[in-house]
């Protein structure tokens, strides 16, 4: 007989939920309080940026990084630095954080949507070299969960058509296709440091790579008002800067980036063992020629085999007291944001007499994004967790697995 879980009345897998922390200890303490001390609190007065964007360009292997503050404002420079605007369109996947999508949309240009792969769950180049027009400027693919998305594939397309590649790394900070970091193979790579994120800067961060030197400077000037120097102005800018208190943070964290990442591998291989003793779970795996990040561990149900829904199996999981998620429980497309064009209003990017094209967004448009998302759900790899938080939370999603199993 199968264990019955506290949604049916049974008892919880724990008694008290389990907190989810980023990894923080005295080290980011220290350098953020040496910061406060000597005063110089601004990226435009202090050194602790710079210092953050040359140790993370080694750490990738990249010539130049530009510090900001969100993976959404690494994404939205760096298209504009690649002269992403009005009329162009950007080929992203609809299967991962709303970001790689509005960045577009900041950018004035129209989001193109192409299908993922069931198994990777990052974007098919099939799908890419479909979706391409005279219009397409950039593609975006993102290592979604930290697993790198197929980038011989793409950058094969992108050449073939005068593309550029963003990577969107958000998810992958250390992932590594074939032995080259990710961030270091497309034209530039977008970074987040959100306090979820395999390095924080201190709750909000993020940071664009790259090998070209013009596309460098431009995001440099893009991140500060487009101005070279005091109140001068060459091209429309923003305040996208980082702090010196995030980039000191930063510092503290990037020095142990290596033993975090490790620490996430270790709960993967946990929820791996556990969850590979029930055959209704779709479980990810690390293809031999990468190396995965495993910023989170997300599942698919397989729901021919199991009499819940995935809302209700998640909510089961829940109650038992363990930390589980969805990401993401929809494809972009399908949101108001994209089905109904909203946008900057007035339809505009679609509407722009630059663009001339009448795109629509509807279900069907990526059948394996839409699969997915009707199946997926999300483990934590926080490193803070212990293995025994670590394989309760796989043993509740196995006993809620069980009951439920046909
Ligand atoms: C894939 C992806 N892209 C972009 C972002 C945006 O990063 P941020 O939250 O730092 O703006 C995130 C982070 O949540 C993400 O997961």
């Amino acid at each position: 007989m199968a264990e019955v879980p506290a949604i049916e009345g049974g008892k919880p897998i724990r008694e008290k939920p389990i907190t989810v922390k980023p990894p923080v200890d005295l080290d980011e303490v220290i350098e953020v309080l040496s910061v406060i001390r000597d005063g110089a609190l601004s990226m435009l007065r202090g050194s602790r940026v710079k210092m953050f964007e040359e140790e993370f360009a080694r750490f990738i292997g990249v010539k130049h990084v530009i510090a900001v503050s969100s993976g959404t404002a690494a994404l939205h420079v760096a298209l504009k630095a690649m002269g992403v605007g009005p009329g162009d369109e950007v080929i992203v996947p609809p299967f991962t954080f709303v970001a790689t999508a509005t960045a577009v949309l900041h950018s004035n240009a129209v989001p193109v949507f192409a299908d993922i792969d069931r198994e990777t769950l990052n974007i098919d180049p099939a799908s890419v070299e479909e979706r391409v027009t005279e219009r397409t400027k950039v593609i975006i693919p993102v290592h979604l969960c930290g697993l790198p998305a197929e980038m011989d594939e793409i950058m094969k397309i992108a050449k073939a058509h005068g593309l550029k590649v963003l990577e969107d790394a958000a998810q992958a900070i250390g992932a590594e296709y074939r032995g080259v970091k990710v961030g270091a193979i497309g034209d530039a790579g977008a970074f987040s440091f959100y306090q979820s994120k395999n390095i924080t800067t201190g709750g909000e961060g993020g940071a664009i790579t790259t090998n070209d030197d013009d596309l460098a400077e431009k995001a440099r000037l893009i991140r500060h008002h487009g101005e070279p120097r005091w109140y001068h102005y060459i091209l429309l800018g923003y305040n996208y800067r980082m702090t010196e208190m995030q980039a000191a943070f930063g510092l503290a964290q990037l020095r142990k980036v290596d033993k975090l990442n490790e620490r996430r591998r270790e709960i993967a291989k946990i929820y791996h063992e556990e969850l590979s003793k029930v055959d209704c779970l779709i479980l990810p795996h690390e293809p031999d020629h990468v190396r995965h990040a495993w910023h989170i561990y997300n599942v698919l149900l397989d729901l021919d085999k199991v009499r819940v829904s995935r809302d209700k199996f998640v909510e089961a999981v829940r109650r038992e007291n363990v930390p589980i998620s969805v990401a993401y429980p929809t494809v972009l497309y399908l949101e108001p944001l994209f089905r109904e064009k909203i946008g900057h209003g007035r339809g505009c990017p679609w509407s722009c007499p630059f663009y001339g094209r009448n795109i629509e967004y509807k279900r069907g448009l990526c059948p394996n994004a839409e699969w997915v998302s009707e199946r997926v759900f999300t483990l934590t790899t926080m490193p803070s967790l212990t293995d025994e938080e670590a394989l309760d939370i796989a043993r509740a999603v196995v006993k809620v697995a069980k009951y439920y199993m046909r």
